[in-house]
This record gives structure tokens, sequence and C-alpha cells, in this order.
């Protein structure tokens, strides 16, 4: 399904000053937090995204979500608590914490943790630290070697089983994941860190966060937008109900299939194997295959959305028509909506069910047959 993205966004902003809390104030433009919301909205391989607010700030996190689907959760007094609260929503295998106070997040350093999860618990993007370093104390300033020193940036990846036990194990609070893991000993591998993935935490950090955003607006990778077409027809015989978008429908009708016959979820799959440029059902889950008898078409379409992730490819947005003179498909279409978007991990806003009967013409019309149509919008890396 992709990576879980958690951001968090229960701070204070005590540094920043003003009277809103820094994720909220207007940078170039709109709140900083909906820019980090875009990033991991806009990237295929993001399955979910979980935002943790503080109380009382849900309808300002929405405000900033501008039609992306987030689970929103109330964060915790300090950033491990905050942390610990989104982890316990996440659902993917792997999960990446990141600052709603570092706006200017990029593609490339995304990919370079996946990267680097492959073999390690966890990842963060680092820095060399360039300056010189000193400790100031009573007895006079000493000088610190640089050596070796890196400054930690977020997102900080990890695979979700293994940062959960940490977290459960864990008996303090932590400045960030990786103490947090270190101290559990967990593996982490250093990525590569960029100067304008800083983070946002004094009152002159909002001009330079600006400028750059300002700057790379143009040079950021908009997501090609992809489209595919899905039909699919099964025959109708009598008997005591039939399944369509994911719904069972008690009526003295059923659809004969190798499957349980889902019409509409086999043209959705259709569809986005068509946008994903990955050929149709009969190739992935061939009617001569055994397994598949009665199976339901849920895992048919649930395989095909982890299959097109795997391919760059996120679903946004399916409009399905149901063709057929009855069962009446009215009653039904907001029951098939809400367990389409939960099957494909879309918001309900993004699924739309018609229906509609051939006057009585053709296959359809005499009730031999009913047909589904499915378009699939997508976004592809
Ligand atoms: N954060 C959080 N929950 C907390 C504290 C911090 O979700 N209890 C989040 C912040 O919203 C921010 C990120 O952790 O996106 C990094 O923290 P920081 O930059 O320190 O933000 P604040 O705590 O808000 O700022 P300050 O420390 O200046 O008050
Ligand atoms: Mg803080």
């Amino acid at each position: 399904m992709g990576y879980t993205a958690c951001i968090v966004a229960a701070g204070r902003g005590e540094r920043a000053g003003g009277d809103t809390p820094k994720q909220f104030r207007m940078l170039a433009g709109r709140p900083m937090l909906s820019w980090s919301i875009e990033r991991f909205a806009c990237d295929p391989a993001c399955g979910q995204i979980i935002i943790a607010h503080a109380p009382g700030q849900a309808e300002q996190v929405r405000a900033c979500l501008s039609g992306a689907r987030a689970d929103l959760v109330e964060g915790g007094e300090t950033r491990t608590a905050s942390v610990r609260n989104a982890l316990s929503l996440a659902r993917s295998d792997t999960v990446l914490i990141h600052d709603a106070a570092r706006p200017m997040l990029s593609q490339t350093i995304i990919a370079g943790l996946l990267d680097a999860l492959k073999s390690h618990d966890g990842a963060a993007p680092a820095l060399p630290v360039s300056d010189a370093l000193v400790r100031d104390a009573d007895e006079g300033v000493t000088a610190v070697n640089r050596e070796n020193l890196y400054r930690l940036q977020t997102p900080q990846a990890f695979h979700t089983d293994r940062l959960r036990e940490a977290f459960s194990a864990a008996q303090s609070d932590y400045p960030d994941e990786v103490s947090l893991a270190r101290s559990q000993g967990l593996t982490i591998d250093l990525t590569q860190g960029e100067e304008a993935n800083f983070k946002v935490t004094y009152p002159q950090d909002f001009e330079r966060a600006e400028q750059l955003l300002n700057r790379s607006a143009v040079q950021t990778p908009v997501p090609v937008t992809i489209t595919g077409l899905g039909y699919d027809v099964h025959r109708m015989a009598s008997g005591d109900g039939v399944h369509l978008c994911g719904v069972f429908i008690e009526c003295p009708y059923r659809l004969i299939g190798h499957s349980d016959a889902d019409a509409g979820l086999h043209a959705i799959t259709d569809a986005l194997l068509g946008a994903a440029g990955l050929g149709d059902i009969g190739d992935h889950f061939p009617p001569s295959d055994n397994q598949w008898k009665g199976a339901d078409s849920a895992m048919f379409l649930e395989h095909v959305v982890k299959i097109a992730a795997e391919a760059g490819v996120r679903p946004v947005h399916v409009d399905v028509t149901l063709i057929c003179e009855r069962p009446k498909i009215g009653p039904h279409k907001s029951a098939m909506k809400h367990r389409v978007a939960q099957i494909m991990g879309l918001d309900t806003r993004r699924v739309n069910i018609k229906a509609t009967t051939t006057e009585q013409l053709g296959f359809t019309g005499r009730g031999e047959g009913l047909a589904a149509e499915a378009i699939v919008t997508g976004l592809a890396s």
C-alpha cells in the first residue's frame, strides 16, 4: 500500500513567536503544514498520511488538506508522545516521520530513505557540520572536534514494526526518532540531507523558507495524471443475491462467474491495471486457476492497488457505471462508495457510483447479464 507518512504538527512553535503556531502560519501563500502534506499527497509511493495536531486544532489541519486524505490524531505534550499517537494509526510496513516545520521536503530525500531501509531498521537525512564547534562552560570555551558529527533532519524512516517495538520499550522522551531507536539498538543509516530541508524554528527562518519555496515552485516535479478504462460483463440467472462494488445485494438473481462475479470491482480493477500499464485482470488472476473460484473480488482490487503502487502509480479517483434493469442500485450506492473507497484507500469524495438501464434494450435490458464500466484516474511518478 505504499509507505505511511506521519507529520507531527502538535508543537507550540514558541521559538518562532507570534500568535499562531508556526505550522499554521502563512508561507509562500499557504499555511506551512500544507506544503508537507502536498509533498506526500503527490508521491505515488505514499499510501497513508497521518497528522498529529494539538487538541482543538483539527479544523486548522483540515483547512490545510486541500483534498488530500489524511488520518488526524491528537498529539501529546512532547514530540515523542505525538509520534507515539501517530504511530498507533500507521497501516503500512514502512513509516516516515516528518516535521510539519520542514516545508521543503524533496522527492530525492524520500527515495534515499526508502532505499536505505532495504538494509537498515531506520534511516534519516543528515548533513555534516561545517562550522567550527565549541562548548561554552564556566571554565571557558573548549573546542569540540566536528569530525563525524552530523545534523539530522526529517523524515526519519523506519520499518513500522521495529519502530513500534522501540517505542514500547523506550522509557523516556527523545529529541527525535533516531535517538529513540538507537537507545533500543535499531540500526540506522544516514542518507544525504539537504540545506533546503531545514526546520523553520526562529522568526527569521520564515523569510528564508518563503524565498526557497517561491523559487522551487517551478522546479517541483509535477506527477503525471494517468487514466485507465475498465469494462466487465457477467451473465445473470435466478439466485439469492449479487455482489456489486464490494456490497452484497439480496435479490432473486445471481451473477455467474468464476469468482464472486462482482462486475463492478472487476471493471475498477481493469481500469487501474490500464492506468498503471499492467495488462488486464485475466493476466493476473487467470479464470483457469482454481484458487480464484468463488474469490472475494476485493482481494483482486487490493492486490492491484499494491502492484500499481510498486509500479509508481497511485489511484486518486474512480467513477463507475453499473448497467442493468435490476436489481435497483440506488439504495446501495452509498454503501458501495464507502466499500470501494476503503479497498482503494481513497477518500469517499473521490469515488462515484452511477447506474443506468438500457431501456430494456440489449442483453442488459433483457436481464440476461449485467455490465459495469469504470474509469480510474491516478498519479504516476
Ligand atoms: N511537535 C509535536 N508535538 C510536540 C512538540 C513538537 O508534534 N509536543 C512537532 C512540531 O509541531 C514540529 C516538530 O515536532 O513540527 C519539530 O519540533 P519543533 O521545531 O521544536 O516545533 P515546536 O515544538 O512547535 O517549536 P518550539 O520548540 O519552538 O516551541
Ligand atoms: Mg519543540
